[in-house]
């Protein structure tokens, strides 16, 4: 029975007897060289990502977690049984050979083929001032494709940061059809993912999901403001199901990179779960030359044993010291003309706007959209982007005149650019038609009215640096660009890339850190925000450039606790710009009290963003007092660890606090989101980070009546920490801050 079954597979398979002749003969199969068995083990001071080589070469995760004090034990494990569907387990899993999962990489060869095994030929290391890098080199061992595996150690912070250098060392070009940062297989009885979803005016909405069997993505097509709809980032708890800022194994991972991007979760049916983690392969095959090589942007990973918490803390102490720019230093706070203004002002409303601005004690004023355009004056959204030049009917005197009376009234001066759009009614737009993002003969459909430029296309590039270059150069003393960017790719196409059309979404990218990395040598010391539309380019790889973000559009404080919330989770608060704007709230129609917009802006890099003038006596009185409180613990918000201690998705309150390093200092926020019943006390927050046997004082700050019998009292950490703060918030939007100072 057996050998009908062989003798007919046989017989299916063999090849017509003519085909046969005009075959050469086959070579005979290469076998990849055995090598020592070994493990290599990536540490930090708390954390181990152990892989380990078998005698065949190929490298296997075996371990990310806490760390192991003997790695080399992991030599003892057996790797099982050769099984032949899977190989499951491969730290940069490759299509081909055995492996039938999802890739890290895919390749088509020029012959068409997809197989690609990858095999161990080297591991290097080297250190990097507070960073250790471990290079693992791959091979094919039939098509001369290599992978470098480069692992950065970041000791202090626990944080380690992945990327791949692919190179095509073969004679005949190829096409990269997957090329993931990282790999990365866990293993655990519960996955709990917990995801960033969003929308315009409604940026980093934290969703959590319990991961089933099969595959789960997370992915961004939208080429510009990527991040909008979903974020490259997440945290995974490990063994539970539920979701912990203080207890059990996190992993947080985030990707660097500003255009689309894919993360995907596969758990096999053995109960693994690999992750992946890189650009996005939508429409985007690679092409890569003989001898030409590729890196990917870098995965950035942490694990804690103590919860979400922990996992923040870690990358936010990491983007701080290494990642962000400039991160660490506090920013100025601000007046931004937008919802003040919007695009209707003249010289005048601008010049009243900045006395207001240092008449509140205020550090900067920003001039948002609307200042530029004369043939196509930027009076509205439909007219004016590409031509940079200052409306001279609007401010006859210039930018210059501007920058010089914020400068004189001691307050630092901002300006808005959209350098990457362009309107179909402006100048650019008819003499470069060539530089609009489009597929040749279809249709270029319009975003809030605009196109988007090729920056591909180098000659975009320049032309994008030029416009940054020239808006520094309107007035002495330029200190802050809002980089804005509006609208996604839709009909994507690139006149410049003929017929490499597959290049376009990567090269994107790349063209606009070029851009980016040019104004960096140039301007090093220029304040830059990185807005789009809000929070939609909120990546590691732009705030290598940007000194913070627009955390949204949405200026509503009550949307601001979950908007703020799900941001902090990935991304530290130096970099989270949060407003005071009026009521009813222009996105969402809701009245929130002064002292509750307040409170909640102070949370991150406060600013203003409403007409100063229309304000009362009793609310300027206010804003005077939360301003000048604020500057006197924010140096906590930008450096300090993050504790949140309640969830606004929990129910009716958020709370987090701010502790400086040495645990002398620290800053409280509490807000009520909802009704409070009258027979209900005090809400009771469980203090974090604290010093348990240090005695600290705690003021509330701006309120002449305190909401806690505690205030102005003196505490042990302990006494704090356990249970007995509990501030009287009973009303919907009722809210405190109060300032820690050991003694
Ligand atoms: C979108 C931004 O997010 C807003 O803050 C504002 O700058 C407008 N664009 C201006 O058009």
């Amino acid at each position: 029975m057996k050998l009908i079954a062989f003798l007919a597979a046989t017989l299916m398979v063999l090849p017509a007897p003519q085909a046969r002749k005009a075959k050469k003969p086959a070579k005979p199969p290469v076998t990849p060289p055995a090598v020592q068995q070994q493990v290599v083990s990536v540490e930090t001071e708390n954390t181990s990502l152990i892989l380990l080589i078998d005698g065949k070469g190929q490298v296997y995760t075996r371990h990310y977690g806490a760390r192991i004090g003997q790695p080399g034990l992991y030599l003892e494990e057996a790797l099982g049984e050769e099984d032949y569907n899977t190989c499951d387990g491969l730290a940069y899993p490759a299509t081909g050979g055995r492996f039938v999962g999802e890739p890290a990489l895919q390749v088509k060869y020029a012959d068409g083929t997809h197989n690609t095994e990858l095999y161990f030929t080297g591991v290097s290391s080297e250190e990097r001032g507070g960073c250790s890098v471990t290079t693992l080199s791959l091979k094919d061992y039939v098509t001369e494709l290599s992978v470098k595996l480069v692992f950065e150690a970041y000791l202090q912070e626990d944080i380690i940061v992945e990327h791949t250098e692919i190179l095509n060392g073969g004679k005949q070009p190829l096409e990269l059809l997957n090329y993931a940062s990282s790999s990365l297989y866990v293993q655990a009885d519960d996955y709990l993912l917990t995801h960033f979803w969003g929308a315009w005016a409604a940026d980093m909405q934290m969703e959590h999901e319990l991961l089933g069997h099969d595959l789960k993505v997370i992915e961004s097509r939208r080429g510009t403001q990527a991040t909008q709809g979903n974020n490259p980032s997440f945290l995974l708890s490990l063994g539970t199901r539920e979701f912990s800022e203080t207890a059990g194994e996190v992993i947080a991972g985030a990707l660097a990179w500003s255009g689309n991007f894919r993360l995907s979760f596969e758990r096999d049916n053995g109960g693994r779960l690999n992750i992946l983690a890189g650009i996005s392969p939508f429409a985007s095959a690679y092409p890569l030359a003989a001898g030409a090589s590729f890196t990917t942007p870098d995965m950035i990973y942490t694990w804690s044993g103590e919860g979400a918490g922990k996992a923040s803390r870690n990358l936010h102490r990491w983007a701080r010291k290494y990642s962000v720019y400039d991160g660490g230093e506090v920013n100025p706070t601000l007046l931004n003309s937008w919802e003040g203004a919007y695009f209707n002002f003249t010289t005048e409303t601008l010049l009243r706007m900045m006395d207001d601005a240092a008449g509140m004690g205020l550090e900067m004023f920003v001039l948002d959209d609307g200042w530029f355009g004369n043939k196509f004056p930027r009076n509205g959204d439909n007219a004016g982007l590409g031509d940079w030049e200052v409306n001279t009917s609007k401010l006859p005197e210039g930018i210059d005149f501007l920058a010089s009376y914020a400068h004189s009234k001691g307050l630092k001066f901002g300006i808005w650019i959209e350098p990457e759009m362009v309107n179909p009614r402006s100048e650019l737009a008819r003499n470069h038609p060539e530089w609009v993002v489009q597929s040749h003969g279809r249709e270029v459909y319009q975003g809030r009215n605009q196109w988007v430029l090729d920056l591909s296309n180098p000659a975009v590039e320049d032309f994008v640096f030029g416009i940054f270059d020239r808006t520094m150069q309107l007035a002495p003393g330029i200190d802050y660009i809002k980089w804005d960017c509006n609208r996604v790719i839709q009909s994507f196409g690139s006149t410049y890339l003929g017929a490499q059309q597959d290049r376009f979404f990567v090269e994107y990218c790349q063209g606009l850190y070029n851009v980016m990395r040019r104004i960096r040598e140039k301007y090093p010391r220029v304040l830059v925000q990185c807005c789009s539309s809000g929070g939609g380019r909120v990546d590691y790889g732009s705030l290598r450039y940007c000194n913070e973000i627009w955390t949204s559009d949405n200026t509503d404080a009550r949307s601001r606790a979950f908007i703020q919330y799900g941001t902090s989770l990935i991304y530290p608060a130096c970099v989270m710009g949060s407003h005071v704007s009026t009521v009813p709230n222009h996105q969402t129609g809701n009245v929130t009290p002064l002292k509750f917009r307040f409170d909640m802006a102070c949370a991150g890099r406060l600013g203003m963003e409403l007409q100063p003038k229309n304000l009362s006596a009793d609310e300027r009185a206010l804003a005077d007092r939360c301003i000048r409180s604020y500057k006197q613990y924010r140096d906590l918000v930008f450096t300090g660890d993050l504790y949140r201690l309640a969830s606004p998705y929990d129910g009716k309150y958020y709370g987090l606090m701010y502790v400086s390093e040495d645990k002398s200092r620290a800053v409280v926020f509490t807000y009520c989101l909802d009704y409070e019943p009258r027979n209900v006390g005090g809400k009771t927050f469980r203090l974090q980070g604290l010093d348990p046997s240090r005695t600290y004082r705690v003021t509330e700050q701006n309120v002449d009546k305190s909401c806690w019998w505690g205030n102005g009292k003196r505490f042990t950490g302990d006494f704090l920490m356990g249970g007995a703060f509990n501030p009287r918030l009973p009303q919907i939007y009722s809210s405190a801050v109060f300032v820690l100072e050991a003694e």
